[in-house]
């Protein structure tokens, strides 16, 4: 795993803002898999800013989220749906048909997760992973336990994402218990990952990941049988 250091916030979201630009430069059909959550939002900004700017094209770029609750509606402002679609999609040049979330209605969620990992094989697989962190170590929301499941899949949330992800529901809003997630195999199929995590409450994880072993109770420290992997961090999230 290899280690990016910014000085702060902002310049680890224009870094992997310019990162995700270059592979779409170099190659204009690429695939990128997306995460939610604030980690990635100022990337996004910076994303919509180059591309008002002319800087970025997103017309050939497919996309592949990580994960959304369930069940969910899409037009639910607390979607993933919505959060793509306000944060990015809504912003950029990128085609509907181009976009592909996981559907947090859907009737069989077996069958969509299946769909999905197809989807993705069609496609070339994914170019370049965005990640965030969960506090407890998820990615995606694969959440830490005795065992990982590869394939995407319909997940319970940990007690602590609950805790975590309620600050976004408003009081009396209640929050889906379930997501459907990629699993860990789909993320590590990536051909490139970018981790990010900012901010004094990635400190610690950041620390167990960084000095840890391969566990099953950190789902992050997969990604170190991973052959081309960045974790950018802010200082503020280095353990030094
Ligand atoms: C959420 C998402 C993850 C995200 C993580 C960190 O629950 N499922 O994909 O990376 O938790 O969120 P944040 O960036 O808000 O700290």
């Amino acid at each position: 795993m290899k280690l990016v250091l910014c000085e702060d916030y902002e310049e680890m979201s224009l870094k992997a803002a310019e990162e995700t630009v270059n592979l779409t430069k170099a190659n204009p059909h690429c695939v990128l898999g997306l995460a939610t959550g604030s980690t990635p939002m100022g990337m996004y900004k910076i994303l919509t800013r180059m591309y008002r700017e002319g800087r970025a094209d997103f017309s050939r770029v497919k996309t592949f989220n990580l994960d959304e609750y369930y069940p969910i509606s899409q037009d639910n402002p607390q979607s993933y749906h919505s959060f793509m679609d306000k944060n990015l999609f809504s912003q950029i040049n990128i085609k509907k048909e181009n976009i592909h979330i996981l559907d947090g209605m859907c009737k069989n969620a077996e069958e969509e997760c299946k769909n999905f990992e197809q989807l993705i094989e069609k496609t070339g697989g994914i170019d370049l992973q965005i990640l965030g962190i969960g506090t407890n170590g998820h990615i995606g929301f694969n959440e830490p336990g005795e065992y990982l499941i590869p394939q995407t899949h319909l997940t319970y949330l940990s007690q602590s994402t609950l805790n975590a992800n309620s600050r976004f529901f408003k009081e009396g809003e209640e929050m889906p218990k379930q997501a459907l997630t990629m699993g860990i195999g789909t993320i590590l199929k990536a051909k490139k990952i970018l981790l990010l995590a900012g901010g004094m409450s990635k400190r610690d994880i950041i620390k167990q990941l960084l000095g840890g072993e391969i566990t099953t109770h950190i789902p992050a420290s997969m990604l170190k049988v991973h052959k081309d992997v960045v974790l950018m961090c802010d200082r503020a999230a280095y353990p030094d």
